[in-house]
């Protein structure tokens, strides 16, 4: 795969600095060359084994498994005995995927400005001679956003795991029937994703059964059926997965309205940007006044997008130190924080369609039932963005600071809890597991796979009811059209 992108630069530096230290006898000299040629080798055809150590600051550009070290098996808990799932909804962000036409046009600006006037010959380090030598400029506008093999590889490894914890709630017949409702943002990233999610079902219940393939059946009925052999059954739906794009209240008051982000603006040009800048403006033997702030971030972002999208530890990472990284991840995470997330109380509030249908399916999925009642539905897959997430995470009140982050208090906030790179890296999700227990239902909370508590709730398995009284004040108000119109709607809490 790595051959047909050209551009791979990568980094003959890479061998040099493993130089052993200190004198050897040559057949042990000759040994770790041979070894080191060798790992070199391997780490070539598994697409490059080092990891660049800023890549744990890489915002919602982050690769899940440098936020996240899944594995467990998500459906026993503490508190489960005598329990057994009866649903999973899970909220997913679409996977890795290539850079967008605005920061393809940056990269693009950067490559020239480098390779103009950026200098060259034996005096440059290493690894600008590997920018200038090796490295070229491969993104093209038509990428815009897609969705990239390693991203179809993530969705894939998602659904493996989640089948792996929760047979019997992911079984192909739950697919097959309608059991399994796949909803999805339109953004082909994401449609793309939604797919590769069921690849993932289909491969993880080949590896476990005999099952055959659905497709041609009956199941994909009601549904929007689309792609190949598979049968990919999914639906488009911007209501619940993009609301944000449809709510007045948010698009007038902070998508299109800068004094809402004047924070982001005033740290982009505050002293902890300006020492990066004239850092990286050095290191590249460039004058400051031609590095702009955007181009410093387009030169993190290709180091992002070359490891998440290419494995590749790209010579761009050079440019960066750790300190570098976490004021840029910094200005990434001011942004998500007051345009998506608790900055205003309406970015929360207008992902309040989903809210609601989150809480409608696991209300019907935990209601009483007779032996003879239809069981309730599966699960839920909900595929979407960082821009999805952030806000649900919001409403939900997880990952809140007491002090907000301004332009104006880096420095206090190096314990936040608001990190994107951990909230939503590429694939982030949230996953609602409804438990029935001898004391009624109860929920549980993973967020990327990894235990959280809801707001105030001391349990990691808390009953249902508990979870509902928590958020009783959404659950009962919440209102779309009232938050983002700014008068209520006939009928409160209607899905629209
Ligand atoms: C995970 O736990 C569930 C419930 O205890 C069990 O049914 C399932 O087989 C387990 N999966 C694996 C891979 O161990
Ligand atoms: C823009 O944002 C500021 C700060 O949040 C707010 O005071 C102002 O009302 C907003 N303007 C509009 C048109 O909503």
């Amino acid at each position: 795969m790595e051959a047909s992108v050209p551009g791979t630069g990568l980094l003959r530096a890479d061998t040099g600095s493993r130089a052993a230290p200190g004198p050897l006898s040559g057949s042990v000299h000759r040994h770790r060359l041979l070894r080191a040629a060798v790992v070199l080798l391997l780490a070539r055809l598994c697409g490059g084994a080092s990891v660049p150590d800023i890549a744990v600051h890489f915002g919602t550009k982050t690769r899940y498994e440098d936020a996240v070290r899944p594995g467990l098996n998500l459906s026993s808990s503490p508190g489960a005995e005598g329990c057994s799932p009866v649903h999973l909804t899970a909220v997913i962000r679409h996977g890795t995927r290539f850079p967008t036409v605005k920061n393809i046009r940056r990269i693009e600006r950067l490559s020239r400005l480098v390779q103009s006037r950026s200098p060259r010959g034996p005096g440059a380090p290493a690894w600008l001679r590997d920018i200038h030598e090796h490295w070229r400029q491969w993104y093209t506008e038509d990428m815009d956003g897609q969705l990239v093999e390693k991203g179809r590889a993530d969705l894939r490894n998602l659904a493996t795991r989640l089948v792996d914890s929760f047979p019997a709630l992911l079984t192909e017949a739950g697919l097959r029937t309608g059991g399994i409702s796949v909803k999805t943002s339109s953004k082909h990233r994401c449609v793309s994703s939604a797919e590769a999610f069921q690849d993932g079902l289909h491969r993880a219940w080949d590896r476990t059964g005999p099952g055959t393939r659905p497709g041609t059946g009956p199941g994909t009925t009601g549904t929007q059926a689309a792609g190949g052999e598979q049968g990919y059954v999914h639906e488009v739906d911007d209501v619940l997965m993009r609301s944000f794009e449809r709510c007045r209240g948010y698009v007038e008051g902070v998508e299109t309205n800068a004094t809402a982000t004047e924070e982001v603006e005033r740290f982009k040009h505050g002293p902890e940007l300006r020492q990066v800048r004239t850092r990286i403006s050095e290191r590249l033997g460039l004058d400051p006044d031609l590095l702009t702030p955007d181009l410093v971030e387009a030169a993190f972002f290709i180091c992002s997008y070359e490891l998440a999208i290419k494995s590749l530890y790209s010579p761009w990472c050079r440019l960066f130190t750790k300190e570098d990284a976490k004021v840029l991840e910094y200005k990434g995470d001011l942004k998500q924080f007051w345009k998506r997330s608790y900055g205003h109380s309406i970015n929360g509030l207008s992902t309040c369609p989903l809210f609601h249908h989150i809480f409608r399916t696991l209300d019907k999925a935990g209601r009483p039932r007779r032996a003879t009642d239809t069981p309730p539905e599966p699960a839920s897959i909900l595929i979407g963005h960082a821009e999805t997430l952030l806000p649900l995470i919001s409403l939900l009140g997880l990952y809140k600071d007491k002090t907000p982050p301004t332009a104006a208090n880096y420095q206090s906030q190096h314990g936040r809890v608001f990190r994107s790179s951990f909230i939503v890296p590429y694939a982030a999700n949230l996953l609602f597991v409804l438990y029935d227990c001898p004391r009624g239902p109860r929920l549980r909370l993973l967020a990327n796979e990894s235990p959280v508590r809801f707001p105030g709730l001391t349990q990691d398995l808390p009953l249902y009811r508990d979870v509902r009284a928590t958020y009783r004040h959404l659950l009962d108000g919440c209102d779309f059209y009232k938050e983002c119109e700014g008068r209520p709607s006939r009928a409160p809490n209607t899905e629209l």
